[in-house]
């Protein structure tokens, strides 16, 4: 068992090395393979995702990524190190969770499932600039390709865990060319799956129902930039960004990812929700390694905790715990 681990930057160093705690706790012969990217790396090395760190994921195929910062500005070279590796990796799905927590932030009874594709729409990053910067054209793209096969992903995901429902989200009235293909491909593939359930929203209806009433949805199909947006909304139905999980799925490939970012407003204090992370590394378990056995008892312990009323600084304002205490707690359940 091999995972390439990659902390980033900010509290991607702290809440990386306690989910790899817990993961040495369930697995004490698991392998870890450290490899860089991020912010410092690019200061240091004049690149945010070096060659090797990318042949390291490539050649391991499990994952962990913590998170990196990404300056606000323009910096010559400098590229998003996830959305690079994701494309690398040929990680086309992001599967992102949304259950409530036994936390006083989270919303009882939700229980969705974004899958957002991850290698298209805008995020192909193709802008030009005209008219001296007065006029800049940002390409969307989606193809058939791309889409089918997030669209069979979701819909065996959906089979193979139960589910009923699946809902495509789209702006197909604004954009009937784009998100037409994307809605019309995801129908057609439904067509396999008649145990399903299979609707669609704008997005916009989408966003109103999903703030308004979360418990009306199962799996949420959505291209990539809605699917990024929806996802971070619906994390503070399941307490909050600190415990938002997700992993990232190609053929025999998945990098887990916590949905939060490097969070320099609380780096190095000890005080970051290790929580995502380790749900995250549970999805890779689950799906990835097909442990589910594995997997639930990795959430349970983490479930646990949080039960007792364990919560770091993000859940409660007073009486919180530090993410090594958060850890320590969950491995302990795991040896008990
Ligand atoms: P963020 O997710 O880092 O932080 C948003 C807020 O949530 C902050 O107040 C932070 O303290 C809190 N927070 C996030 N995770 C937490 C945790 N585990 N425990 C406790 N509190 C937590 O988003 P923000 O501030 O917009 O971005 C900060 C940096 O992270 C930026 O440089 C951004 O580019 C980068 N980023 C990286 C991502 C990635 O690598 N996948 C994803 C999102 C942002
Ligand atoms: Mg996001």
């Amino acid at each position: 068992m091999d995972v390439c681990v990659i902390e980033g930057d900010g509290i991607g160093r702290e809440v990386v090395p306690a989910a790899v705690s817990v993961l040495k706790t369930l697995f004490p012969n698991v392998n870890i393979h450290h490899a860089e990217a991020g912010w410092d790396t690019f200061q240091k090395h004049g690149v945010s995702l070096p060659q090797a760190t990318i042949d390291c994921a490539k050649s391991i195929k499990s994952v962990l990524f913590g998170a990196c910062s990404s300056p606000s500005y323009a910096v010559d070279g400098y590229f998003s190190p996830i959305v690079r590796l994701r494309r690398e990796l040929q990680a086309y799905a992001n599967l992102r969770p949304s259950r409530y927590l036994p936390v006083p932030t989270a919303r009882p009874g939700v229980d969705m499932l974004v899958v957002r594709e991850n290698t298209e729409d805008l995020y192909v990053g193709l802008e030009t600039s005209e008219d001296s910067g007065d006029r800049v054209v940002a390409q969307k793209v989606i193809t058939r390709q791309a889409t089918e096969r997030v669209s069979r992903l979701a819909y065996e995901l959906a089979v193979s865990s139960g589910r009923r429902r699946v809902t495509i989200v789209t702006k197909a009235n604004v954009l009937p060319q784009s998100d037409g293909l994307f809605r019309r491909v995801a129908y057609d593939m439904a067509t396999h799956y008649p145990e399903l359930k299979v609707d669609d929203l704008l997005v916009d209806t989408a966003a109103y129902w999903m703030v308004k009433e979360p418990t009306r949805f199962d799996i949420v199909l959505a291209p990539n930039l809605y699917g990024d947006i929806l996802s971070d909304m619906a994390a503070a139905w399941s307490g909050g960004l600190g415990l938002a999980p997700s992993l990232n799925l190609g053929d025999g490939v998945a990098v887990a990812e916590p949905v939060h970012g490097s969070a320099p407003d609380i780096a190095g204090k000890g005080i970051a929700n290790p929580t995502a992370t380790m749900l995250s590394v549970a999805m890779l378990i689950r799906h990835h390694w097909n442990l589910p056995r594995e997997a639930q008892m990795l959430e349970d312990a983490v479930r646990g905790v949080l039960e007792e009323g364990m919560h770091t600084a993000d859940v409660v304002t007073d009486g919180y715990i530090t993410t090594q205490d958060f850890t320590h707690r969950v491995c302990a359940k795991l040896d008990s």
